[in-house]
């Protein structure tokens, strides 16, 4: 993205004094895709997208579920074990589960995300090696058990001990950075339903993560997209996993709740 561009696209926002609150769901429009002024990444889509989407013989994240349901199911580890013989059925233990994740970690007294539990369990309750961050294994794993909550809403807890980690991913969230000096707020919420060149900007929520995206041709965990929109300003991407993400993850979650889970969303 071109500086000028940017730059222009900004003022554009300015002048316009365009809104929020113009983006509005009128009526139901979105359907189950939105609460309120919130709305999926989903309602931004052409209609050929959204009818990959929706139709699970085309969606191609699907495949992403199925390696994860494979995986689900094999014992791996020192302790002999698979995932299901210890929580059973995926259909039933991990229904619902990820509509609360990101989460305060009682053990590490931080936020962890799906990714994160899982390799907790293939570490300490499997005593196997932890999966690397982006690897197909932990994609799969981490559509297959967000899968399960497709439809859900989203709902995670930003209260009690989770109140400090929420502050630093909001503020996280508002900060300028990069050579374009842009923070994800003047995107996501200035100038959401605008273009910014060939992409129309979408509220940047991650209900649909691990997301399908056309132009990577594979699922991308949302820390990924986290690395890509921070290069996109010329910023230094954090690390997979790090904790600024985390809390990121965590902010960005809220301001998508009561979305329904997407996994696995199609994306531009
Ligand atoms: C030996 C038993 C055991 C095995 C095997 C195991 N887990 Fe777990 N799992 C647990 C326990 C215990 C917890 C509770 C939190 C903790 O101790 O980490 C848990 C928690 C979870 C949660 C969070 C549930 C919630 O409601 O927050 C997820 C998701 C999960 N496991 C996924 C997996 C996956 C995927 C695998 C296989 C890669 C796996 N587990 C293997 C014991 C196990
Ligand atoms: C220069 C503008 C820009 C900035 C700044 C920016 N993004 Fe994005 N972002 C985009 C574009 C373009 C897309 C793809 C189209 C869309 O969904 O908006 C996107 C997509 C996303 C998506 C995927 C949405 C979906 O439905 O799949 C997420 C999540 C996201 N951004 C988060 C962030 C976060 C967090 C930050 C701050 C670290 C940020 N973005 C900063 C331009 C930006």
């Amino acid at each position: 993205m071109g500086k000028f561009h940017l730059g222009s696209l900004l003022a554009a926002g300015a002048i316009l004094a365009v809104g929020f609150s113009t983006q509005a769901n009128a009526e139901g429009k979105h359907g189950m895709y939105a609460n309120g002024e919130i709305r999926s990444g989903y309602t931004y889509l052409t209609p050929q997208s959204k009818a990959i989407q929706n139709d699970d013989f085309q969606n191609p994240g699907m495949i992403w579920v199925d390696d994860g349901a494979t995986l689900y199911e094999a014992v791996d580890g020192k302790a002999g074990k698979s995932c299901k013989a210890c929580h059973g059925k995926a259909e039933v233990a991990m229904k619902g589960v990820a509509t609360t994740y990101p989460k305060y970690d009682e053990d590490t007294k931080k936020i962890k995300n799906i990714e994160a539990q899982v390799n907790r369990c293939r570490t300490k309750h499997m005593q196997a090696k932890p999966w690397k961050y982006e690897s197909g294994q932990l994609l799969a794993m981490t559509v297959f058990i967000r899968h399960q909550s497709r439809g859900m809403p989203m709902n995670v807890s930003v209260d009690g001990p989770a109140v400090p980690f929420f502050q630093k991913g909001e503020k996280f969230y508002k900060q300028r950075r990069g050579a374009l000096d842009m923070a994800c707020s003047n995107c996501h919420i200035d100038n959401a339903g605008k273009n910014a060149r060939a992409n129309l900007l979408s509220q940047g929520q991650t209900n649909g993560f691990p997301t399908y995206r056309l132009k990577w041709q594979k699922v991308g965990s949302t820390h990924r997209r986290f690395r890509g929109c921070n290069k996109q300003v010329r910023a230094t991407p954090y690390k997979y996993a790090s904790d600024e993400y985390m809390n990121l993850e965590l902010y960005v979650a809220w301001r998508g709740r009561g979305l329904p889970v997407e996994t696995p969303a199609v994306r531009n």
